[in-house]
């Protein structure tokens, strides 16, 4: 019923699923470069083709991913974690959070820093597979330019 691809997802697919899932939305200038620019990028789709079934509003349509930004050596940032709601709650986010993991452990050399910004939703699932907080260290972040 699921398929794991380890792909990106289409422009439109990523952009939307930022969206529907009440993530902030982007534009596609800045969504096309976190295509092509990721170290990882996987997405679950729905089984079927859209095209062959188009009676069925949700074949083959992206309905989760995840992305890792990294220099591959040693930092590895985890983003863009999100489900289209209608598809959360049965063990999407954290196959794609185990796809993610897998991919740094088979990949990277030996003590990567993996590091992610946990918005509430995602909190009990990121503690579930071992996120701790990085107190008395301390997520910051500044808006440009200024
Ligand atoms: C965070 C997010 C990606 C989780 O996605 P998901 O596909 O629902 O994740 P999972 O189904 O793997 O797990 C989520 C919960 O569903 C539960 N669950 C998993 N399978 C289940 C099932 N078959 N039946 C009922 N519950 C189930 C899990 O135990 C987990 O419960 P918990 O939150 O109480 O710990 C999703 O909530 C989301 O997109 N939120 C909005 C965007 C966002 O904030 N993303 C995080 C950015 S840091």
């Amino acid at each position: 019923m699921y398929r794991l691809v380890d792909e990106p997802p289409s422009l439109d697919e990523y952009l939307d699923l930022r969206r529907s899932s009440g993530l902030s939305p982007k534009t596609p200038e800045q969504g096309a470069p976190a295509l092509t620019g990721s170290w990882y990028f996987c997405h679950v789709r729905t089984g079927g083709d859209a095209a062959a079934d188009p009676e069925r509003a949700d074949a083959g349509r992206a309905v989760a991913m995840g992305r890792i930004i990294s220099d591959g050596g040693w930092y590895f940032h985890i983003a863009d974690i999100a489900t289209r709601p209608e598809f959360q709650r049965q063990g999407l986010g954290r196959t794609v959070m185990n796809r993610l993991l897998d991919e740094i452990r088979a990949k990277a050399p030996a003590d990567p820093y993996v590091t992610l910004i946990a918005d509430p939703p995602g909190r009990r699932l990121y503690e579930s597979l071992g996120f701790t907080d990085v107190a008395p260290s301390l997520g910051m972040r500044i808006r440009l330019p200024d």
